[in-house]
């Protein structure tokens, strides 16, 4: 992917080589710079409709693979979904019962926008600090975590939650992002344990 391609341009390449949506090239980047999924992995993402995602890690893992999100994704193969609001402790619970043992957890959670940036960023960071929270329950040592977040007002209180508890942490902004957009990763790769959490 060239840097500075149009979001139009990305659209279109998706549509073309059958991703779901553009998001994918975003977990492509990240797993081509961070090798963060490894085969054989068992593999958590959250807010993974329509999917894009969850077609990129079914080509990086043979291992179980669980989408959750509040819409439904549509089937693919090899691939289990929740419909659910993984904030939601009963959910937390469900999945945790699907897969108790998970070598990566990954977000691409994003709150619906109200339109008030400073409501909407603590939306956001807050969904991130949800996602470390299960994270922290169902990782074993020495597993990686990928949440999207955004710049702003507390990013940098999520981030050192994420440094106290991954032994390497890197804040990445894949290069199909669009123009203007806050949005970046917190890739934090070797859980330190529970005992951290
Ligand atoms: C940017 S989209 C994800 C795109 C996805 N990674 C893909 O590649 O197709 C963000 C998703 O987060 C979901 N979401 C937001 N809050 C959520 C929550 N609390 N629980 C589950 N899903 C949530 C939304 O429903 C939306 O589908």
């Amino acid at each position: 992917m060239k840097p500075g391609w149009a979001s139009d341009t990305v659209h279109r390449r998706a549509a073309r080589e059958g991703y779901r949506s553009r998001a994918a090239y975003k977990i492509l980047e990240i797993q081509e710079r961070f090798r963060v999924v490894r085969p054989g992995d068992t593999v958590v993402d959250l807010g993974a409709a329509p999917g894009s995602w969850l077609q990129v890690l079914a080509t990086l893992t043979r291992g179980t693979i669980l989408g959750v999100d509040l819409q439904p994704v549509p089937p693919l193969p090899g691939v289990t979904t929740l419909v659910g609001d993984f904030t939601d402790p009963a959910v937390r619970e469900q999945i945790l019962a699907a897969v108790p043992m998970v070598s990566v957890l990954v977000s691409d959670a994003a709150p619906h926008l109200s339109g008030n940036r400073s409501i909407d960023q603590a939306r956001a960071v807050g969904l991130g600090e949800d996602a470390l929270a299960l994270a922290c329950r169902v990782l074993s040592p020495g597993g990686n975590f990928v949440v999207k977040s955004f710049q702003g007002e507390d990013f940098d209180g999520l981030l050192a939650e994420v440094r106290a508890r991954f032994r390497a942490v890197h804040v990445y902004r894949p290069k199909v992002t669009r123009k203007g957009s806050r949005e970046c990763y917190i890739i934090g790769k070797n859980f330190a344990g529970r005992e951290t959490c």
